[in-house]
């Protein structure tokens, strides 16, 4: 949420600034803005709108300079207005700051320093940071500090944090240093990327592919000192520290579009790769289960576990629903699916056997850490399944499985999700094996696993079809999406994906469930979307669906190939291919997440950059 970018060193930084912000504009684009540090100056330029209209803005009126920071927002405090985009300066213009957080005390830090004299402009919390940042540098200098010491100028923002409440992550820029650039976290992700005499700043790790592959990730609490000669990092408890430098493994070309028009259309493509990277060496044939490098527990401590706490957001949530299915079936493990945003401050009884799995694509939602950290604390075996590599999640879980699913930067989360579904059914098969699923089972299971990637390829044929029932349904304002076992899930995802993109009001439901309240808006005007592949309960689906065609209510089934009974039923068929029952959400998914691609695009939505969202929410 909000994307931040910073540079020092000898390239141009409005360059590397605009580039960084355009990868970096998922996870906000209600305005963007840049400053440069050059010869005691700071130029400014800062609009609302997309990065693109900044640069239009820089163009016409350039700044020059190899010092800079910059911002994409995605608004918390205050409007979107070109006033309120980032950067904010403090005092007079000595300090120039980017925020990615929320100031919760900023109201009352908002008066102190309106009462010493510190003029506001705007109507963000983030403002009071550029002020507090300038009266501290101030008072470090009454108290004798060298105005032309970099020290000062530390001294000063760790002053500042010590009266901030909240989450951020920050760049500082100081009007009369040259070459220099500050950075401090508590709550946001922050990246530096290590050149040859010169630093990168960075959100996540996207901006900084193609200039180095040496990066650190900067933990709480945590301040970097960058000039092009060097960096100093340091703790606000333990002082100075020595930087860890990783290694970065993205790789430029796995940020391009290729030949697709969205993000949201690749990585909808990309799935059967994904789910092939997600199983690459996890599955061992001859003891007929899955392995996990990153599980860190040997078989004795995993058969003590009692009871699993998924916990997540959004897309990852519905992913964790399909996960308490598959461990409850496979593993006979209780399992409980919380949202984070609840479990961070609810106080479950939990055993001191549970195990708890944070779910999460980017590895940074504020809410999904916060739930981690509190299990932690309880003392927890807590864990991740996460797609970003370096993420705090990542780094603060005791352990876990990455979904090697590669980039994903559509905000409507897509690989992602069958990533970690195919994660959760080898988990599920993993926990189950130490637990009563027998060998043979274990060998079908995973042989059908494994058929997968070329399964979701021949799903992906039904793109066509799709885009025709896409072209019949558009202009339907609202809809519901209904399937039972593995498939209540996929329709709850289905419905997110439609709402987050195409703003069309769309519930999801248990389809039996539908009776006892959603079946009262069924008319002519709001189609049904059954989830109803073959399978065990496909008769009980087939009732709920004629109770909807009883109504008059328009039927879009997703259902296998070759079924022809649904076909006399629904108005319109999207066939998929039949796989087992535990499998199905990764299939029925993908014609779900085409569906709502190709509504958006009707409606004129801008598909990878929805409104209102972000792809990374780190406030809660
Ligand atoms: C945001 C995104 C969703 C995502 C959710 C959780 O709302 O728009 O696509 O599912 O955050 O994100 P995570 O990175 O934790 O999976």
């Amino acid at each position: 949420m909000c994307g931040i970018v910073g540079y020092v060193g000898f390239r141009s930084a409005p360059e590397f600034l605009l580039e960084g912000l355009r990868r970096l504009e998922y996870r906000g684009y209600d305005s963007a803005g840049i400053a440069i540090q050059n010869n005691g100056e700071i130029g400014i330029r800062k609009r609302k709108g997309q990065v693109k209209e900044l640069s239009q803005l820089v163009t016409a009126n350039p700044l020059d300079g190899t010092t800079g920071i910059g911002h994409t927002r995605w608004a918390t405090h205050g409007e979107t207005t070109d006033l309120n985009s980032h950067p904010h300066v403090g005092g007079n213009g000595e300090i120039v700051i980017v925020h990615n957080g929320v100031i919760e005390n900023y109201a009352k830090l908002k008066e102190q320093l309106q009462t010493i004299g510190y003029v506001f402009r705007t109507t963000t919390d983030s403002e009071v940071i550029a002020h507090m940042v300038c009266h501290k540098w101030l008072e470090q200098i009454k108290l004798g500090g060298d105005p032309d010491s970099s020290e000062t100028c530390l001294k000063a923002v760790e002053a500042s944090l010590n009266e901030f409440k909240g989450t951020y992550g920050i760049g500082v820029l100081f009007r009369e240093f040259t070459n220099l650039l500050i950075a401090a976290r508590v709550g946001s992700p922050m990246v530096i990327g290590v050149g040859k005499d010169e630093y990168f700043l960075a959100s996540d790790a996207s901006p900084l592919v193609g200039y180095t592959d040496e990066v650190i990730y900067l933990s709480d609490n945590e301040l970097a000192v960058m000039r092009p000669e060097g960096l100093e990092l340091h703790h606000r408890d333990s002082g100075k520290q020595q930087p860890s430098i990783h290694v970065l493994d993205q790789v430029a070309n796995d940020l391009d579009l290729g030949h697709y028009d969205h993000y949201m259309l690749k990585e909808i493509f990309e799935q059967p790769e994904a789910l092939e990277n997600c199983m690459r060496g996890r599955i061992d044939d001859d003891a007929a289960t899955a392995k996990f490098g990153g599980l860190d527990l040997d078989p004795q401590q995993l058969r003590q576990v009692d009871r699993v706490v998924l916990t997540a957001c959004g897309t990852s949530w519905h992913a964790g629903l399909v996960g308490e299915y598959l461990l409850e079936e496979f593993a006979r493990m209780p399992t409980e699916v919380e949202y984070a945003s609840e479990l961070r401050y609810r106080n479950p009884p939990m055993t001191q056997n549970t195990m708890v799995f944070a779910i999460t694509q980017s590895g940074e939602t504020a809410d999904t850490l916060a739930a981690l950290r509190e299990c932690k604390r309880k003392g927890h075996q807590s864990l991740a399944i996460c797609n970003v590599v370096g993420s705090t999640i990542a780094r603060e879980s005791d352990g876990g499985i990455f979904l090697h699913a590669g980039p994903e930067i559509g905000v409507a989360s897509t690989k992602a999700f069958t990533s970690q579904v195919t994660a959760l059914t080898l988990l599920a098969i993993h926990l189950g094996r130490l637990r009563g699923l027998s060998y043979p089972a274990g060998t079908r299971m995973l042989s059908r696993l494994r058929d997968m990637p070329a399964v979701m390829e021949q799903t992906l044929r039904c793109h066509e079809q799709v885009q025709a029932v896409a072209d019949k349904y558009y202009g339907f304002d609202n809809f519901l999406y209904l399937g039972r076992l593995y498939n209540f899930p996929a329709a709850l995802e289905g419905a997110l994906k439609l709402k987050e993109i195409s703003y069309i009001h769309a519930e999801g439901y248990p389809a039996a469930e539908m009776k006892h309240g959603p079946i009262a808006l069924v008319d002519e005007k709001t189609p049904s979307v059954f989830v109803i592949p073959k399978g065990g309960i496909y008769p009980k689906v087939m009732s709920n669906l004629e109770e909807v065609k009883a109504r008059k209510g328009p039927v879009i089934a997703i259902a296998c190939e070759g079924d022809t009974r649904v076909k006399e039923m629904a108005d319109d068929v999207i066939y998929v291919p039949e796989v087992d029952d535990f499998l199905q959400p990764m299939v029925t998914s993908v014609p779900l997440q085409l569906l709502a691609y190709h509504i958006a695009l009707l409606r004129g939505c801008n598909v990878d950059r929805p409104r209102n969202l972000a792809k990374s929410v780190t406030v809660e």
